[in-house]
């Protein structure tokens, strides 16, 4: 468990233990849904890369954001989803968030002596919030990819060097 606390969010990241929990989150913050299958796979294969933001406020617990990511088949890692519930937005959740799964992302190709290079991950290009958190972050958008998701909107790939 990796604790965490500012002035504005008590809470704590911990790796997800339940895909349904994630499912339901994903289906409130995202359009696009993760087949309950597909989350399972993730939290089956790379434990440390799917996070769970969990607040804790008046005795109860509450997961309010997630993060999910896999290592692909040529060694680079994709940042899959990351999502707050709208109330919880702004507080500096996402940002922890990102810090943590790349902490894990670098322990988990040392440890498994892995040879990535990069963190790469897909945005709507109207998605201006997330743009400017992942840049500030130090991802670098690489390309427009026209019509990538299935409404027919465009993405930005983008990527952050490992190296
Ligand atoms: C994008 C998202 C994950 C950001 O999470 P968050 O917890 O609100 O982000 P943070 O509070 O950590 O903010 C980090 C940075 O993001 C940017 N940002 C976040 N919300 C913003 C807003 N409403 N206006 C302007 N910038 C914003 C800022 O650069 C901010 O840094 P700062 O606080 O130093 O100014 C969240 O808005 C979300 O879940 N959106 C819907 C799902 C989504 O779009 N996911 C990404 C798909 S690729």
């Amino acid at each position: 468990m990796f604790q965490s606390r500012d002035h504005r969010s008590v809470g704590f990241i911990t790796e997800a233990k339940d895909p349904y929990e994630i499912y339901d989150l994903n289906s409130k913050i995202l359009p696009e849904k993760y087949p309950i299958e597909y989350i399972t796979e993730l939290m089956i294969n790379f434990p440390n890369l799917q996070l769970v933001y969990v607040t804790y406020t008046q005795s109860e617990y509450k997961t309010v954001g997630y993060i999910l990511g896999y290592v692909d088949t040529d060694n680079n890692v994709c940042l899959s989803a990351l999502g707050i519930l709208k109330e919880f937005r702004s507080q500096g959740i996402g940002r922890k968030l990102i810090n943590q799964f790349l902490e894990n992302v670098r322990d988990h190709v040392k440890v498994r002596n892995i040879d990535s290079q990069s963190v790469y991950l897909h945005v709507k290009i109207d998605n201006t919030n997330a743009i400017k958190l992942y840049k500030s972050i130090g991802f670098k958008i690489i390309e427009l990819i026209p019509n990538y998701y299935s409404d027919n909107s465009d993405a930005y790939l983008m990527k952050y060097r490992l190296t």
